[in-house]
């Protein structure tokens, strides 16, 4: 009996050794441990055994019974090792790797020119700031310097929401300048910063889109003037539209909340329907801007005595499709897959200024 089990220890030892595989190690323990397996056949045994022969032959079944279980353990154990090595092996993921062939999506050319302004005007020091797309009266009209019966309320053709219970009633914003007075009551001079995002008016047509972008550009400081305003546009303009030189032409215009206004006209020239931006004979109007007025100070609790600054409204649309020479904006906003693909940027394209704003 002694010899029996030795002999058991020694072939199953072995077997499960030389398992190959979790389902192979499992077909061992079925066969050594299971109801009919080898060792539990000896066990059985042991009822039909004198209780002197029992004595002795319990512990020592007992005893390969654990030794089996622990050798089983002890085999899965490296087995399950080997499995989840083989699996990273086979499941690597070389980073080092160019991403992909085919990106699946692209970056809308919109989302890239306001990236490209930021990584602009980061440049110069400016901040991005943010404000919310339905505004109220106070910041999109009243503070601006346009009150109730003013007649550049009619000019913006303004999507106005039901009032609510106190007759209070929001708009979409039909410009980005209430982010210049969300800034300036929530943050004291000096002041830098630029605000693009979405604006609204009821206007539609090749040229114009209910939904459009901008970008608002605000610096208040002690003595910032009219020469700091043309120099930052110049910066910026010569740096979008990543030519040597630019020449500016300020026309002047009217905006409730600038005096003086002017608005931005930069020297191009027009060839079989495209533009070149840094020379030529013709003028393109690019901008709205001028010298933020004192009423505009004043409703954001800044002495116009103390502070002044300027202000600068683009249209984020038209940039892009002069840099990038599409014509039709509502194209912008129909989704059309060839659309998206033949003009989107690459998604990990970053723009940057030391890379190359547009590659
Ligand atoms: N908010 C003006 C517009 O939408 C542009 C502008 C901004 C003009 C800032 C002057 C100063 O037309």
């Amino acid at each position: 009996m002694q010899e029996q089990i030795s002999a058991l220890r020694d072939a199953l030892t072995a077997q499960i050794g030389s398992a190959a595989d979790l389902q192979a190690l499992e077909d061992i323990r079925v066969a050594a441990l299971g109801k009919k397996g080898s060792v539990s056949g000896l066990m059985k045994g042991l009822g039909g055994m004198s209780p002197e022969e029992r004595k002795e032959m319990g512990p020592a079944l007992n005893g390969l019974k654990t030794e089996v279980a622990d050798a089983l353990a002890a085999r899965k154990d490296v087995l399950e090792d080997a499995a989840l090595e083989a699996r990273l092996t086979a499941e690597r993921v070389d980073v080092t790797l160019p991403v992909m062939d085919h990106p699946a999506g692209t970056i809308h050319p919109v989302s890239q020119v306001m990236d490209e302004i930021a990584e602009i005007f980061a440049s110069l020091g400016f901040d991005v700031a943010e404000g919310p797309d339905l505004e109220s009266d106070f910041h999109n009209f009243t503070a601006l310097n346009i009150p109730e019966e003013h007649p550049a309320r009619q000019d913006h053709d303004t999507f106005y929401l039901t009032p609510d219970e106190n007759g209070d009633r929001k708009v979409l914003r039909t410009h980005t300048s209430p982010v210049q007075i969300r800034t300036m009551l929530s943050k004291k001079p000096p002041i830098r910063i630029i605000a693009p995002g979405r604006t609204y008016r009821n206007d539609s047509d090749a040229t114009h889109t209910p939904m459009f972008h901008q970008v608002e550009g605000l610096v208040i400081d002690r003595d910032t003037h009219l020469g700091h305003l043309k120099g930052t546009l110049e910066a910026f303009l010569k740096a979008f539209f990543e030519v040597d030189a630019v020449t500016l032409r300020l026309r002047p215009s009217y905006f409730p909340f600038t005096e003086p206004s002017m608005e931005v006209d930069v020297q191009c020239s027009f060839n079989e329907g495209s533009v070149k931006i840094g020379d030529g004979n013709d003028w393109l109007e690019i901008l709205g801007s001028g010298m933020v007025h004192p009423n505009v100070l004043r409703a954001c609790n800044l002495d116009p005595n103390e502070y002044q600054g300027f202000a600068f409204g683009v249209g984020i649309d038209r940039l892009a499709m002069l840099k990038y020479g599409m014509n039709d904006l509502r194209a912008f906003f129909d989704a059309d897959l060839r659309w998206l693909k033949h003009y989107g940027f690459a998604a990990l394209d970053l723009p940057t200024i030391a890379g190359g704003l547009s590659k």
